[in-house]
């Protein structure tokens, strides 16, 4: 644990103790998020398994294989307690996959959760995050995405048709699979960067709109203002068509010619196209920004980071270099040598740096590797061993037990505490919707001192609410009884551990 009085480097400081740009690591991407510092990182993009229930082989090594098939018995214990203790309502979502689809999605969606959380914790405000998956697991995804980012931050869904249907792809009683979806949310929607991208005219749009040629020689259309106002727009000052949540101009690598697809191909069998990575890096980046990758497989997101470029004019129009600095995780060792190999071979990086590595805009590319040693006999669950574990820097464990100590408010304890309730109102039972029901403190902040953290909320109706006042919950029986009414009598412990807690001596229940 790093002390207060170690002097940090300027990136330890920034990102956590071993974290820097231009890194790969090869880990299970928990180990390194967990020692990532939160609020560093721009851009995450993830591909992760799709729960395909395939195996896939890495070309490059043929001991490594991936098997993305899930089963309760890859999912370690600790992770669901850690999930119950930070995001206590998600373990429903996840429990519901079990119950609408089978244990498998559940293994899937609590393994991606957990990861999902500290991602979203590791994303600066103005961040955003862009899960690829496809329909087998996108609507149990989008589920747990709404509840770690809060359903008000989903900018949308894009759809990838990334090639046109063939009759080798047709399988089973159902259309040809011709799309991918990417879950797009922000860490605080309507901070987060977002440029606006056009795609150019088609050549048809052009030829049957840009009709008419001025004295220069430029082709332009006329569009109606007003009434009586009608004006020249130019084809070389249009930006095009905005881009809508539909890409269907992006082929899959494999559907390329042969000669484009071989400037990239690195037969990696999962292998995104460098431009999927670049729009959406221009979209929700900015020269100089930090894109983390944690499923990074062929490097597709780092080198598509590194050689990224902008449009500029300095009289004339040309392209100028306009990295992103680059973070990627792997558990394959094969992503460090494919980031070393695409670089030179599709980016033309050639320099080195004083320890003789490949030298990108923000250093030297750097491999961590991280150390691991097989849990379980049949290699399910894999233990953190050692090596090249990063480490937070702005976590100090006085400063965990501080808000441990003072359980901070949850911004979802409203649905959290709707879930242990049963959706009932805590004075009298009765279900009611959520929107009818507020957030109350068990015991009263004003005449008991009561603390406004999790533990001293419950959900009441605005009627029962006035009844109790500042009064225990003892009082608010007394006083229902004397209505007429009935209490709730298998209310949920938490609100009777909460007076029990926080009351004084003489007023708590047994
Ligand atoms: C679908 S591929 C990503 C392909 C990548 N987008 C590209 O264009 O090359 C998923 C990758 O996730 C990796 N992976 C699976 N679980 C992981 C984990 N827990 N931590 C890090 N990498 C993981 C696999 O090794 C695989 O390379």
């Amino acid at each position: 644990m790093t002390t207060a009085t170690e002097t940090l480097s300027e990136t330890d400081r920034i990102f956590g103790k071993g974290i820097a740009p231009s890194t790969i690591f090869t880990a299970d991407n928990l180990d390194v998020l967990r020692g990532m510092n939160s609020d560093c990182i721009d851009l995450i993009y993830l591909d992760p398994p799709f729960n395909s229930n395939a195996e896939y082989q890495n070309p490059f090594d043929r001991e490594v294989r991936f098997h993305d098939d899930w089963t309760m018995d890859k999912v370690r214990r600790e992770w669901i307690r850690d999930l119950q203790r930070k995001q206590p309502a998600l373990s429903h979502v996840i429990t519901a996959a079990a119950i609408t689809h089978d244990e498998s999605m559940q293994a899937y969606l609590a393994y991606m959760s957990i990861r999902l959380v500290e991602m979203h914790r590791v994303l600066k405000d103005t961040g955003s995050i862009y899960l690829h998956c496809d329909p087998t697991a996108s609507h149990y995804l989008k589920t747990a995405l709404d509840y770690i980012f809060g359903y008000r931050n989903f900018i949308d869904e894009v759809v990838w048709n990334y090639g046109t249907p063939s009759g080798g792809r047709a399988a089973g009683r159902k259309p040809v699979k011709a799309h991918d979806t990417l879950l797009v949310y922000a860490k605080s929607y309507g901070k987060h960067t977002y440029n606006m991208q056009h795609l150019g005219y088609s050549e048809k749009y052009v030829r049957e709109r840009f009709t008419y040629t001025d004295e220069a020689g430029r082709a332009y259309r006329t569009r109606k203002r007003a009434p009586d106002r009608v004006e020249r727009q130019y084809l070389d000052e249009s930006r095009g068509v905005p881009l809508s949540n539909v890409w269907s101009d992006l082929r899959q690598l494999y559907a390329y010619h042969l000669v484009k697809r071989r400037q990239e191909e690195t037969g990696f069998p999962t292998q995104k196209p460098r431009a999927l990575l670049e729009r959406i890096i221009s979209i929700s980046t900015d020269p100089g920004d930090v894109v983390l990758d944690p499923f990074c497989g062929c490097a597709t997101a780092c080198v598509a980071a590194e050689g990224m470029t902008t449009l500029k004019s300095n009289g004339e129009w040309s392209l100028l270099p306009a990295p992103r600095l680059w973070i990627g995780v792997d558990v394959s060792p094969t992503a460090y040598e494919m980031v070393l190999r695409r670089m030179e071979s599709e980016l033309g990086v050639t320099e080195r740096g004083a320890d003789g590595r490949l030298l990108t805009r923000a250093g030297e590319v750097t491999h961590k590797v991280l150390r691991y040693a097989k849990e379980d006999v049949k290699g399910h669950l894999w233990k953190l061993v050692g090596g090249d574990i990063p480490e937070r820097t702005d976590f100090s464990p006085e400063k965990a037990a501080e808000l441990q100590e003072s359980e901070t408010r949850s911004p979802n304890i409203l649905e959290i505490r709707y879930i242990q309730q049963e959706g009932c109102c805590a004075a009298d039972g009765e279900k009611l919707a959520l929107r009818c029901l507020n957030t109350e403190h068990i015991v009263s902040q004003k005449r008991y001192n009561g603390p406004n953290v999790d533990g001293n909320i419950q959900l009441m109706c605005q009627s029962h609410n006035s009844i109790k006042g500042e009064g225990t919950m003892a009082d608010l029986d007394a006083r229902m009884r004397e209505k007429g009414e009935t209490p709730w009598t298998e209310r949920p412990p938490f609100i009777r551990s909460a007076e029990r807690k926080y009351l004084p001596p003489e007023l708590r229940p047994e």
